[in-house]
């Protein structure tokens, strides 16, 4: 019986297209169901019909799969649609999912808002990553920011389901994830399988409403060599592509807010701070970036805004370590006074809502609670 391995999940929303992935149990057809719909028939138990639809359906490229990858195109910018995926087998077994929502990306000036967490495989414990994952879908983010270590041992095809993609379903089924690699992704197959960013994946760059987000890979910046880390020689200097992305992009951009994100702190007054990592702050620093978002260490801690290891209420950068779906206080050091604004060891997510020169960040417990806030202007 052909079953879905992993109900559909969006990638890479643009002003025009999203990307649909799915698996199923056996190599099987790909298509996606787009209703173009304004209106929309709740039925009060999660699931949604299209009412007055017009109906486009899309076939995947390709010979049949188990991962299947389908772009849609010709969308129009931040517009709600519904869709379906369905695959039939050689031997005639078909599935369909139900009928989700999804929206193109916001244009220039629309506001906002996205969702960030991390670490749901880092503790290899699950315990909190239901609740975590629950509470980010309950405040409706556009999108979701994943900065890394989202599975346990990432090159084991079974922790992706366990640590990510069923705990995540109902999120991911309606809000686009992006996901940064940390050291337990391990660098495996499975990551560039199960993600569609433009190549070579692990590091990127998009544009959502007024602001740049660039995700790194950290992991191939530095390396742990018997527990210590190290700077991978020539990784992060002119012509190294991680390098030159950055660069450029800041450099080139008109984006309000710049945020950037990767796996490896450079600032967190626990254990697993990287120092290493600092080697990207002149760069951060030079071109005006406002927010770095972390993880590795697994608490929540945002910065002061800080230039060159100091306070700089004019022109720092604010660092938030949203080592989101576990709680380790006893990794914590002393707090230094230049740096700690804020931080706790609890399950949590970070909520980020951008509306043009405003952005209010709040973290929120797996529970639903408040435990901090900032508001950032330009
Ligand atoms: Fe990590």
């Amino acid at each position: 019986m052909l079953s879905f391995i992993k109900q559909p999940y969006l990638q890479w929303p643009t002003h025009d297209s999203m990307t649909v992935m799915w698996e199923t149990s056996s190599d099987a057809s790909s298509l996606v169901t787009v209703y173009e719909t304004h209106r929309v028939h709740a039925t009060g138990t999660g699931r949604f019909l299209p009412v007055d639809s017009s109906v486009r359906a899309i076939e995947g490229p390709g010979a049949a799969s188990c991962v299947h990858c389908v772009t849609i195109s010709g969308l129009e910018p931040e517009t709600s649609y519904l869709y379906q995926v369905s695959s039939k087998s050689k031997n005639g077994e078909s599935c369909e999912s139900d009928v989700y929502p999804m929206k193109t990306a916001v244009v220039e000036e629309t506001p906002f808002c996205f969702a960030v967490t991390s670490e749901t495989g880092g503790t290899c414990n699950d315990t909190y990553n239901r609740e975590v994952f629950h509470q980010i879908r309950l405040h409706r983010p556009d999108f979701l920011m994943v900065v890394g270590d989202s599975v346990c041992k990432g090159s084991q095809y079974s922790e992706w389901n366990r640590y990510f993609f069923t705990p995540a379903q109902d999120l991911l089924t309606t809000t686009p994830f992006y996901l940064v690699p940390g050291n337990h992704e391990e660098n495996s197959d499975w990551f560039y399988k199960f993600v569609h960013y433009p190549e070579p994946k692990n590091y990127y760059s998009y544009r959502y409403g007024n602001a740049l987000f660039v995700g790194l890979d950290s992991t191939q910046i530095v390396e742990y060599v018997d527990g210590k880390p190290r700077l991978v020689e020539g990784a992060f200097e002119p012509g190294a592509p991680q390098f030159d992305m950055l660069t450029e992009r800041l450099k080139e951009t008109d984006a309000v807010w710049k945020i950037v994100f990767f796996h490896y702190p450079p600032y967190v007054s626990a254990d697993y701070q990287v120092d290493e990592m600092r080697i990207l702050c002149p760069i951060l620093e030079q071109y005006g970036v406002q927010v770095v978002f972390n993880s590795h260490t697994i608490a929540y801690e945002r910065s002061h805004p800080i230039r060159r290891d100091s306070l700089d209420l004019e022109s720092g950068i604010t660092y938030v370590v949203a080592g989101g779906a576990g709680a380790m206080q006893q990794w914590f050091h002393h707090k230094r006074a230049w740096h700690t604004a804020h931080a706790i060891a609890r399950p949590h997510f970070v909520q980020v809502v951008i509306a043009g020169t405003r952005l209010e960040l709040q973290a929120i417990d797996f529970e639903g609670n408040l435990f901090d806030k900032v508001l950032l202007e330009q």
